[in-house]
């Protein structure tokens, strides 16, 4: 397994750039299920989880090109036969937003399988809303041997409030409700711009959509859907994950093409904290000559504060001066980073879904653990200004979301490298 070996101490300096956004990616590679003619995306990140949706989908018998040399982010994804309607245990279990094709199959097939996601390491995540909704289009729904199998001859738009706002609850609805007969009312969904990004890529495709990016949603059913060509939003998650990183280290670092507008919640709180930035156009410049003040966050949903970017937050946390009471509103478990980030020298109390993080104190470096995707970035910040080495074990979960992160943060001056497994494999193992 791979690990990260950090040297902290160096201010970042220089650009760096944004890829596109997995999670908006995810939903684009499955809205390609909807038409049998090619869907073509640009700014496809080269992340672990877009491998695992390509296997996905080429399991169901879809073509997926991905492209090389200069066109390396562009992937064309062709459906024109669908052999199989079914996403199997093995890719779902490493990645839950499998369950992003359960709403395009029924739409298009008439059936789907999908594999039950187990539980996961920061909460339940059930995926009971997306169930409920299906069914209000008209989709039977059975569950066995692990799996859920969704049925509809052609399903029929119906009004869908949810009970809770769910990201992929609303991108997967949305996908059944483009070839569902009639009118579709889907109240109380998730505002984010990858909900945004993923309709305007279905309208693109013919789709009758209103209203995408806010709480209602609006869709007039369309009898078939055609290719398209679509480029993928910047990644706000990995553009503030570089932003903290750009004022915990002192540095003077060009965030560039990051869309600004997606980041206005993080840069108010920021503000607050005292770092100093500047936006121009579609960069962010950050400069981080401190001294920074513990100001209190709580997750939300979009445009709330992400609970993507709660771990990177409390790296910053640690360096400030005073009391941070960090909420975290959106997953129950969603504080492991904390752990580690103790054994590095920070003072953090959890209690229930509150962190208490007090600062600042000086990071040692240390041998830590990955736990989860935005949990390993938290890790990989701290590390940065820890005093001597940190060593981050399982890294794997950071390949499923960030393209190059250690070359990125090298080109920018960080003393970051990767190693493989260092014991020798036992002969004949
Ligand atoms: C998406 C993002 C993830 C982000 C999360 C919250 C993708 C691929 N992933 O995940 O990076 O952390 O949004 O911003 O876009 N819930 C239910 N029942 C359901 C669905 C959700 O109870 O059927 C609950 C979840 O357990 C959680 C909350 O609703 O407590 C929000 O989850 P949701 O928005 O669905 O997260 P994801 O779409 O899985």
């Amino acid at each position: 397994m791979d690990k990260f070996v950090i040297r902290g101490g160096n201010p970042l300096l220089g650009t760096v750039r944004i890829s596109g956004a997995k999670n908006a990616a995810l939903p684009a590679m499955a809205a390609a299920i909807l038409t049998e003619e090619p869907v073509i995306l640009e700014n496809i990140p080269q992340v672990r989880d877009i491998e695992t949706e390509r296997r996905l989908l080429a399991a169901m018998g879809a073509e997926v090109e991905l492209g090389y040399g200069r066109a390396h982010h562009r992937t064309t994804i062709c459906c024109q036969k669908l052999t199989r309607a079914e996403a199997g245990y093995d890719l779902v279990k490493t990645m839950r937003a499998s369950t992003l094709v359960l709403g395009p199959l029924v739409a298009r097939c008439g059936v789907a399988r999908v594999s039950m996601p187990g539980g996961c390491a920061i909460g339940a995540r059930p995926i009971d809303l997306h169930i409920k909704g299906l069914q209000r289009l008209g989709a039977e729904i059975t569950q066995e041997h692990g799996y859920i199998e969704a049925r509809a001859e052609r399903l029929k738009g119906n009004h869908i409030a949810f009970d809770k706002i769910t990201v992929t609850g609303t991108e997967d609805l949305l996908m059944a409700a483009v070839l569902a007969e009639g009118e579709t009312v889907m109240e109380n969904c998730a505002r984010e711009p990858e909900v945004a990004d993923l309709a305007a890529l279905l309208i693109k495709m013919g789709a009758n959509i209103e209203g995408a990016g806010t709480s209602t949603i609006r869709v007039r059913g369309v009898e078939r859907l055609h290719g398209a060509r679509h480029r993928i939003i910047p990644d706000r998650i990995e553009a503030a994950t570089f932003i903290i990183a750009g004022a915990l280290t002192g540095g003077d670092l060009l965030v560039s093409s990051c869309a600004p507008q997606h980041q206005a919640t993080l840069l108010r709180k920021l503000e607050e904290v005292g770092v100093k930035f500047h936006v121009n156009g579609e960069s962010i410049r950050v400069m981080g000559d401190g001294p920074f003040k513990a100001v209190d966050m709580s997750t939300e949903e979009y445009p709330g504060f992400a609970t993507d970017v709660q771990a990177q937050y409390m790296a910053l946390a640690t360096q400030a001066e005073g009391a941070s009471v960090i909420t975290e509103n959106i997953f129950e478990n969603r504080f492991m980073h904390a752990l580690e980030l103790v054994r590095m020298g920070a003072d953090i109390k959890i209690e229930g879904r509150r962190a208490v993080v007090r600062g600042k104190t000086p990071l040692s470096g240390a041998a830590v653990l990955a736990s989860d995707l935005r949990a390993s970035a938290s890790l990989v910040l701290a590390a940065l200004v820890a005093d001597g080495e940190t060593i981050i074990d399982r890294v794997y979960h950071i390949d499923r979301g960030y393209e190059h992160i250690e070359e990125k943060l090298r080109g920018v001056g960080a003393q970051i490298r990767r190693i493989g497994e260092m014991l020798p494999k036992r002969a004949g193992a």
